[in-house]
């Protein structure tokens, strides 16, 4: 069941969503750890800035070897975070205010706490023996394939009492669930019915790409980086769509849900499979093709600075792949990447440069996804000391790096630029030492140093901030139905400086979006269809006079959104 708005739009095509990283946005009880209700006690900051969903990262039980991402209980929240009636609390209070909340959905793999592995290691003939990927040895006794896992070392764990490895794409602290077993994917949906029921109203899937995955699991042969050489038979599995659409009639078809995959290693086409409406799988997913487009040979975790004509280039891939069957996500940065002024802006033209960014990502066909803390234009955090990394794909590769002789002023640099944990720090909400309104007792990661300038009692204070350029994008998509269904083309697609585009509803109704990728001053050709008599300025990102004409100069980092009535 879905509901239509105007414009045969559907809500979550309307919608702009807000991730809260629940450990660091607002600690109510001063232990250092962000909590359920200090969102409650956020939710009118949210609402003021006009965003529709939030999503939570994971609040369930876990140890916490991955942020979350490992859990040992789906029925249980995280003590740390509250409880089951905080929580009930926070959905009644966010639906009081028409916000909804989604879920994260890990369901590719569980913390090695949860009961299921338990049982599923102690031995081959329990309930639970096919709840995970278990695999003989080779036949000289070594791993089972050649697979690595993301943060480092093999995708396989020796178990003993089994004989056996189990597979784990991630930590060997994430073992993999055995999608291929029916009644673990019964018991998956039981779970998802019981917080539908609860009241969540859809969810943010994880890794969900990887959960169908080729049963002969083939060697990778270097096909793919070590660390994601699980790719070769893990992504876009033979069952993933097969699992989707059963999850989608079991499920999601009673509720009325937003949904949207994490779905590495998936290009356009991919994407249209999981995402066209006539297939009933899932609304959106998120594209990670424009956050490879500054990796170097090393990957991820390297000082590469990205083209602004790739940017355009995948974007506009996806923008016109997508256009008429599926449905975009779009985003700059989450919790596993750094802070998007820091990486597609520039933090000399910080405010100038978060803004322009935040144009060019709402005027986009799709739904909008907000990181906490972007929308007062958070830089990375420039630790002092390695050992302040909390996360452990970042120590990892630290070691790593060490091992290999790499410089540390390098490894730093690298860190400072590539590490999850830039974008995990608590939100600076004032001014105010040491620990800027996020608690009164230290937190469980360092704040960013820089809280005493970039917060959000400065931001709420300044009519020209970054927050009310935020605000004022969400409005217009709430008001001009061609944001959310107008038609993209991409103009000057050689130009390295300036992303213009245009949007074009069925009625007429045309945006032009022009934003500066540079932090000098700019002259721009507009387009000839572009005249002074029906085009006026919808927003400027400048508070000067803009003027429409042949050639038009632009600020550092400007951007400026025009409509033809
Ligand atoms: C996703 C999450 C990330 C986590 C990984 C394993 O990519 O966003 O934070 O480490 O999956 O669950
Ligand atoms: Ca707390």
């Amino acid at each position: 069941m879905t509901m239509m708005n105007d414009k045969n739009s559907l809500w979550w095509q309307k919608a702009v969503v807000y991730q809260v990283y629940p450990q660091s946005f607002k600690d109510s009880n001063n232990d250092g750890i962000g909590d359920l209700n200090g969102i409650i006690e956020k939710l009118p900051y949210l609402k003021k800035l006009g965003i529709d969903v939030i999503w939570l990262n994971p609040i369930y039980v876990s140890p916490q070897v991955d942020n979350g991402y490992d859990i040992a209980d789906y029925y249980q929240i995280n003590p740390d975070y509250g409880t089951l009636s905080d929580f009930e609390q926070l959905i009644q209070q966010a639906h009081s205010l028409n916000l909804k909340i989604i879920l994260d959905l890990v369901v590719n793999h569980t913390s090695d706490q949860h009961e299921w592995f338990k049982a599923s290691k102690k031995s081959r003939d329990n309930k639970y023996s096919d709840y995970y990927i278990w695999k003989d040895p080779s036949h000289d006794g070594s791993l089972p394939n050649d697979w690595g896992a993301t943060f480092g070392g093999p995708a396989w764990t020796y178990v003993p009492e089994r004989k056996q490895y189990y597979l784990h794409s991630f930590a060997p602290q994430q073992p993999e669930l055995n999608w291929e077993n029916p009644a673990l994917r019964q018991d998956i949906y039981k779970m998802m019915r019981y917080w539908l029921d609860f009241g969540v109203d859809g969810f943010r899937m994880d890794v969900i790409s990887l959960i169908s995955k080729r049963q002969d699991f083939p060697n990778a042969n270097g096909r793919f980086p070590y660390s994601k050489s699980y790719y070769a038979g893990a992504s876009n599995g033979p069952r993933v769509h097969e699992f989707l659409q059963e999850m989608n009639r079991e499920v999601l078809s009673n509720f009325d849900t937003l949904t949207v995959g994490e779905t590495p290693n998936t290009n356009a086409d991919q994407a249209i499979l999981y995402t066209d409406s006539n297939r009933h799988e899932l609304n959106m997913v998120f594209n990670f093709d424009h956050m490879h487009i500054d990796y170097s040979e090393r990957g991820k975790f390297d000082v590469t600075r990205f083209q602004l004509t790739d940017l355009k280039r995948v974007f506009t891939q996806w923008q016109n792949k997508l256009s008429d069957h599926g449905w975009n996500s779009l985003y700059w940065s989450n919790h596993d990447q750094p802070r998007a002024v820091t990486r597609f802006g520039s933090e000399k033209y910080r405010v100038e440069s978060a803004k322009s960014l935040a144009t060019v990502l709402h005027m986009l066909k799709g739904t909008p996804y907000i990181f906490q803390g972007e929308e007062i234009g958070m830089t990375n955090a420039k630790f002092d000391s390695l050992t302040d990394y909390q996360d452990i794909e970042t120590k990892n590769i630290i070691n790593l790096y060490k091992e290999e002789g790499l410089d540390e002023s390098f490894i730093k640099r690298v860190a400072y630029l590539r590490s999850r944990d830039n974008a995990r720090t608590p939100m600076p909400w004032q001014n105010e030492k040491p620990y800027a309104g996020f608690s009164q007792n230290k937190p469980w990661i360092k704040m960013n140093p820089n809280y005493d300038t970039i917060n959000v009692a400065q931001a709420l204070m300044d009519t020209d901030s970054v927050f009310y350029h935020y605000q004022r994008l969400i409005a217009l998509r709430h008001e001009y139905p061609v944001v959310i269904n107008g038609k993209y083309h991409l103009y000057d697609p050689n130009d390295n400086n300036i992303y213009a585009f245009s949007r074009e509803s069925t009625d007429g109704i045309k945006l032009f979006v022009i934003a500066s990728f540079s932090e000098e001053k700019l002259t721009y050709q507009l387009p000839k269809v572009i005249t002074n008599d029906n085009w006026r300025v919808l927003l400027n990102s400048y508070d000067n006079a803009f003027i429409i004409q042949d050639v038009i100069s632009l600020e550092p980092y400007q951007s400026v959104i025009l409509i033809n009535r």
